[in-house]
């Protein structure tokens, strides 16, 4: 009897695929074996569809606050969003109306780590996506569509699960189409991004190819109406915008700020936005807009020694791995924090002089408990000058 070689579902040939299960006469590859696995799982799970227990705010703002340092009022809002964005989906008869989220900020301030860090805490699908990476249709990379597709692959292939999901978009101030405002570094198809974007956030139903294969003809439709958006964008000289518009358009007035100042959350509206190139339709999609503030020493000197899984901690286990002790003294912190703020890069600022710091130590570190080495004090004198290897060694 000849072998067969082409899966009997989907025809595709052995080689071009990666297993092929071959029976008596009939075969099938491993990506049709997956999609009768989501539909089968769908049958079951579209009976259980409203189970899910509705989470309070103030338990996802407490768990926030774990490890997230500040940023209230952004916790606040995505709070009640993801408390309300369960019980819409519970409910049967799908009146309430969602409430996407935008939230704004300087770098480094805690955008994408509420995002990551409520993703921790969710049990419903939820993808990051970084909008830069996306383009139109058509165009090579990965399109809107695929956000979909990677939803659906969180959700075990459960069209039910993937359909009550949460994307997050993050840097979406970088699919601005060219505007008046100048730091606008990307072309055209900026706007095309956002008009894909619109349709699955408005609520549409796509095909998926369940193995993320373009050339596949089997798929599944996932209705997007009750997914839920959270976008995430830096949104650098959004202020400039905010302030000239509250202040009048006077030139005098403008260039009398400061460059990076934070945006005072009430002032943001709509207009803004579009200002700075975002298309009307899609910032009206996002009813919740949110401002993140730049973060104060004593925030930083909080994220460095408190927070779970704090910076001072990762090292700390680091230096152990080696036997040795690391500490700081209380105003190296400080020293640290204050040298952070002025780099303006956020909370990043803080791993930047850490490894300035501690890099040296680091890469001999292994020799130290040799030398009767067992601790390191780092002092306010160590911060300023950190040793050199030269010296070290010498
Ligand atoms: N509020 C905060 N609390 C605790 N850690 C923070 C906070 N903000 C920033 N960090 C630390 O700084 C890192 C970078 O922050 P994050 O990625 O959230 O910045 P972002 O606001 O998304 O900036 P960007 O606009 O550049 O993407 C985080 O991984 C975290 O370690
Ligand atoms: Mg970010």
């Amino acid at each position: 009897m000849e072998s067969v070689n082409h899966c009997s579902f989907c025809s595709k040939h052995k080689d071009t695929v990666g297993k092929l299960i071959v029976g008596h006469d009939v075969a099938i590859c491993n990506e049709c074996v997956q999609l009768c696995d989501g539909l089968l799982k769908n049958k079951k799970n579209t009976s259980t569809r409203s189970e899910i227990k509705v989470p309070n705010p103030r338990d996802i703002r407490d768990y926030l606050n774990q490890y997230v340092v500040g940023q209230d009022s952004a916790k606040i809002v995505l709070s009640v969003a993801i408390a309300n964005h369960y019980k819409r989906i519970n409910n049967p008869d799908n009146f309430v109306e969602k409430s996407n989220i935008l939230m704004l900020g300087p770098t480094g301030v805690g955008k994408t780590l509420l995002a990551k860090t409520v993703a921790k805490y969710l049990n419903v699908p939820f993808v990051i996506a970084d909008a830069t990476t996306l383009t139109e249709a058509g165009y090579v990379g990965e399109d809107a569509d695929s956000l979909i597709t990677r939803l659906y692959q969180h959700a075990d292939c459960d069209v039910a699960r993937a359909e009550r999901g949460i994307v997050f978009l993050d840097e979406v101030d970088k699919i601005s189409r060219k505007s008046e405002s100048s730091t606008v570094t990307r072309d055209v198809s900026g706007e095309g991004v956002q008009q894909a974007l619109l349709k699955l956030i408005e609520g549409t139903t796509i095909k998926i190819s369940p193995t993320g294969s373009r050339k596949s003809d089997q798929y599944v439709e996932i209705d997007t109406t009750n997914i839920l958006f959270i976008a995430g964008g830096a949104f650098i000289n959004l202020d400039k915008i905010v302030k000239t518009r509250v202040q009048g358009t006077s030139m005098g007035f403008a260039a009398q700020l400061k460059n990076g100042d934070d945006m005072v959350n009430e002032t943001v509206i709509s207009e803004d936005l579009v200002k700075y190139g975002m298309i009307p339709e899609f910032v009206g999609r996002f009813s919740n807009v949110v401002s993140l503030q730049s973060l104060t020493k004593l925030q930083l000197i909080s994220i460095l020694k408190d927070v779970k899984h704090n910076f001072i901690e990762q090292y700390r286990w680091l230096f152990s791995q080696d036997g040795v002790d690391l500490e700081f003294e209380e105003e190296s912190l400080e020293l640290i924090a204050e040298k952070t703020l002025e780099s303006k890069t956020g909370a990043r600022g803080l791993h930047t002089e850490l490894e300035r710091i501690l890099l040296p130590h680091m890469f001999d570190l292994h020799t130290y408990r040799k030398q009767s080495i067992l601790k390191i004090a780092i002092s306010p004198k160590l911060v300023n000058t950190p040793i050199t290897l030269a010296q070290e060694n010498g």
